[in-house]
């Protein structure tokens, strides 16, 4: 199916709450915990992070490195699964989930995979892929989940790679205020991911020109959901989904 017609039956008219990094206002970020309670508080897909490991496996995680969010130090490119996978990405959160592991896509795909759409944000900072891009799009395709996700980057080039691999995957062009690559000519993505504060009735305007769908991030202030929602944003993307859906009168 072309990617604009499975973005528009994914959403059906509806705005959508996507899970940042799942419910990460009440579990540890990208882990199946966060991810599961996202699902169990209400929302249609969830957000997450992915890297390449040493070993070409898909991870996911915020950071490159695991300094910030495990118990470990060390780049996510020069580190194993197994090495990967030995570490706790749970205390630093809280002691009730010590000793959550890291999770590879495949294991998101096969937690929630079926419940949730999922926004897959490839991290790269390069102009030449290390691969990444291919193995998302293998295992999008081993889990039939080439209707149940969008795809996303700060890195445009990566958006393009991905597309260049499996065309028929809604991608998304991801930007921040103070980060912005300018989209490679003739690239053509169904969603733009703005910064909530980045956005108003203009510039709601000038994104739906050259996307349909609108996704914004990061929105935990119910106030400015509702308000982002009648101005027509198509998703909502945020650290706690439950008050959110409360707020747009799920
Ligand atoms: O995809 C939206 C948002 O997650 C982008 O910023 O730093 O939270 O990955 P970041
Ligand atoms: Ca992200």
């Amino acid at each position: 199916m072309d990617a604009k017609v499975t973005l528009e039956n994914m959403y059906g008219g509806r705005t959508l709450v996507f899970g940042h990094r799942g419910a990460s206002a009440y579990a540890p970020m990208n882990t199946i915990p966060a991810f599961e309670l996202a699902r169990q508080q209400g929302a249609d897909g969830i957000e997450l992070d992915v890297h390449r490991t040493k070993d070409e496996h898909v991870v996911v995680l915020h950071d490159f490195s695991v300094d910030a969010t495990t118990n470990g130090t060390g780049d996510i490119s020069h580190m194993t699964l197994s090495q990967l996978k030995s570490l706790d990405a749970g205390s630093w959160f809280d002691a009730s989930f010590a000793n959550t592991p890291i999770p590879t896509l495949e294991e998101v795909f096969l937690a929630v995979g079926r419940s949730l759409f999922i926004n897959i944000e490839i991290k790269s900072r390069t102009i030449e892929s290390d691969g990444l891009e291919a193995m998302v799009a293998n295992l999008i395709q081993k889990y039939g989940m080439q209707d149940r996700v969008i795809v996303s980057s700060f890195n445009p080039y990566a958006i393009m790679r991905f597309r260049g691999i499996i065309a028929n995957v809604p991608i998304a062009f991801l930007t921040a205020p103070d980060f912005h690559i300018p989209p490679p000519d003739g690239l053509v993505y169904e969603a733009s991911h703005p910064y909530e504060g980045s956005l108003n009735e203009t510039t709601i305007s000038e994104y739906r020109a050259v996307a349909p769908i609108i996704n914004t991030w990061t929105v935990n202030d119910a106030d400015r959901a509702v308000e982002l929602a009648k101005m027509g944003v198509n998703g909502i993307i945020t650290d706690n989904p439950s008050a959110i859906l409360q707020a747009l009168g799920r």
